[in-house]
């Protein structure tokens, strides 16, 4: 007969869904209890969503099934915990904030911070009060495009003090990592830090929060929109990557959550030459807008490519402050304005937060 620490090392092969990192690791594994009839083993979820556990529930039963001496397997997944609940009853609201916008992509450097630093300031510059969270903890490119350097501090009641830029209250994930953390620990250490600083940061009063979110529409990103009612979210892509999927898959993670999808913002559409301020399509021309058509979601706007946003952003001065009559700067004002008019006509959205 196999013994329950055989059955363990067994589990460790059994891999967290969309993660690196195995059931076992994360503490899903309560107790495994070894009988005559056969093996039974107790999970505790850590997820509300029913297909993710289904899954881990037919990999532990393949998993153990597959070992000599093995007749039968039972596994059985316990109510959920503490954080579940939690979530049953809904996320509460970011205190002093009236909507939270996230900004997903399906793919990474399609211009996500990019286009989330100057959305938000351009957000300021509609005479909205602007915070943004920047929830990458893979590289640091939001303190990078705003000049920050210094690790936000904290007051004596444990409160976080976020950092103030261009009128930007601004949080970034990143700056609390240490730079030898290994890869694999960062993803972890999201939601963690993310529910600290959801409710630990003095946001003070704002209109609006904008969530830069980590690249990708998987697990891990749902389980950030879910911690937080979102009055919805921003999809970014590129003309090279009018990926239907990765829309459709961000799409479906909003749904996922119940928030609306505000729209899809179409990043390097378009080149205007530094030098002459010609206009061309490399990579043709109208996807976003017949994405947009097909999935009946707003198209926020296109963003040029520009070389001049690049190195505005690698100085820490982002293009909408530094040339306001620059096209793309132009584009981000009007597609910050339509974003406001597409949280305006979600109203049902805006639950109340608690102070
Ligand atoms: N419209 C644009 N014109 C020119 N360069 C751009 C434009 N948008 C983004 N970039 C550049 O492309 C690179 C990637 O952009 P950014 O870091 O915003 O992408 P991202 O989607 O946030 O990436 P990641 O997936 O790593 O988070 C940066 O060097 C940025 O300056
Ligand atoms: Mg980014």
């Amino acid at each position: 007969m196999v013994t329950p620490q055989a059955v363990l090392e067994e589990l460790k092969k059994v891999k967290y869904p969309g993660f690196n990192r195995d059931i076992v690791s994360f503490g899903m594994v309560k107790d495994i209890e070894v009988g005559s009839m056969g093996v039974n083993i107790i999970l505790a979820p850590t997820t509300a969503r029913e297909d993710v556990l289904q899954q881990i529930h037919d990999a532990v039963t393949a998993t153990v099934r597959q070992m000599p001496g093995v007749a039968a397997v039972e596994v059985t997944v316990t109510a959920p915990e503490q954080p579940q609940r939690r979530m049953q009853q809904g996320p509460t609201g970011v205190p002093g904030v009236t909507h939270v916008i996230a900004v997903a992509s399906g793919k990474g450097g399609v211009g996500k911070s990019t286009v989330a630093v100057n959305l938000a300031l351009a957000l300021i510059g509609l005479g909205k009060r602007v915070g943004l969270l920047d929830c990458d903890v893979y590289g640091p490119s939001v303190p990078l495009m705003l000049g920050l350097k210094e690790r936000p501090k904290s007051t004596e009641d444990r409160r976080i003090i976020p950092l103030h830029k261009y009128g930007l209250t601004v949080i970034s994930l990143g700056l609390f990592v240490e730079d030898h953390t290994p890869i694999i620990w960062r993803g972890p250490m999201i939601n963690k830090l993310l529910t600290q600083f959801l409710r630990e940061v003095d946001w003070g009063e704002l209109d609006y929060l904008v969530l830069d979110l980590p690249p990708g529409t998987g697990d891990a990103q749902l389980t950030i929109v879910q911690q937080v009612p979102l009055s919805g979210g921003v999809i970014v892509t590129t003309p090279q990557d009018v990926a239907l999927l990765d829309v459709k898959r961000g799409i479906t993670m909003f749904q996922q959550v119940k928030a609306p999808v505000l729209g899809v913002i179409e990043n390097m559409s378009y080149h205007i030459c530094s030098g002459c301020g010609e206009r061309a399509e490399i990579f043709g021309h109208g996807g976003g807008e017949a994405m947009a058509r097909q999935f009946d979601i707003p198209l926020l706007g296109e963003i040029p490519l520009v070389r001049d946003v690049r190195e505005a952003a690698d100085a820490g001065k982002p293009l909408v402050l530094t040339q306001p009559d620059h096209p793309q700067s132009q584009a981000f004002r009007s597609i910050a304005a339509r974003l406001v008019a597409e949280v305006a006509a979600h109203p049902a959205q805006v639950l109340p937060t608690i102070h």
